[in-house]
């Protein structure tokens, strides 16, 4: 069912609870490569050479060498207006949930507080022996691949294919995506399980759920509207009708 912005942004004003779940699209105008589109990741590179703990354990070095050139191309980046928006719309709902798969940190920097991450964060690496995390590695790494001061190998934080998702961000991803009044999806290809069930977990708990994505995606005919266009266009436009 498709609605025009005025027949739904009064439940947007009339939300208690709001979530949003992000996925690479919206740092896309950040200039930070997304996954599956065009110019995307996984069109260049291999995800089980470089994304699964088989890869790691075959080879820490190269995938530190790719995490180590991702964290570069992520800290010359700078946050965009869609994050921004999102920072302003948390301050305008009385309870705010930001639950993303990405691990690219613009979030936290462009200043949003409630943000679960699925996914991990680049910026954090954890100890393979003793499971201690820290984010102060030098970007770019002086010593690949890096070691824990307790001589094991640290591994990015992140989550790679064939791992399961940390318990309690999922946890709390899945309960406050219930619990939703409104839930934006934003800049996902919503392909990735369990990320991708969460705007059904949302609308069965009632919310009402609004895409924004610049294609269509397998939830776009489950959503209750998608907003076609790009996250820094569209979610300003959403607050300043706000
Ligand atoms: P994808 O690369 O799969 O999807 C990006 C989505 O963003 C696509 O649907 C695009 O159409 C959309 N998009 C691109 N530019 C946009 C823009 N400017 N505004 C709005 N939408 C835009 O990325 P994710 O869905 O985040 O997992 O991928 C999910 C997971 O797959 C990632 O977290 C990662 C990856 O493998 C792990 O690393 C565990």
């Amino acid at each position: 069912m498709e609605f025009g912005i005025e027949t739904w942004i009064d439940r947007l004003r009339d939300a208690r609870r709001v979530t949003v779940l992000t996925g690479a699209g919206i740092s896309a105008e950040s200039g930070v490569p997304t996954f599956r589109g065009e110019g995307g990741l996984w069109r260049t590179y291999r995800a089980e050479e470089l994304a699964t703990p088989e890869a790691f354990a075959r080879d820490p070095g190269l995938v530190w060498e790719w995490y180590d050139y991702r964290r570069g191309i992520v800290a010359g980046a700078e946050p965009n207006a869609g994050h921004r928006a999102l920072v302003e719309l948390e301050a305008r709902v009385p309870s705010f949930l930001l639950i993303t798969q990405n691990v690219d940190n613009l979030h936290q920097r462009a200043g949003s507080r409630a943000v679960c991450e699925l996914h991990g964060n680049l910026f954090r690496s954890r100890c393979t022996a003793e499971g201690t995390t820290r984010d102060d590695l030098p970007n770019p790494l002086v010593e690949i691949p890096p070691v824990c001061t307790c001589g094991a190998l640290l591994r990015p934080d992140v989550v790679w294919f064939g791992e399961s998702l940390p318990v309690e961000a999922l946890t709390t991803a899945g309960r406050e995506a219930y619990r939703s009044d409104v839930m934006f999806v934003v800049g996902t290809s919503a392909v990735v399980y369990p990320a991708a069930a969460l705007p059904e977990r949302a609308a069965a708990g009632g919310a009402f759920v609004v895409e924004v994505n610049v294609t269509r995606t397998p939830i776009s005919s489950v959503v209750d509207v998608t907003i076609p266009g790009s996250a820094a266009a569209v979610l300003p436009a959403v607050l300043d009708a706000l």
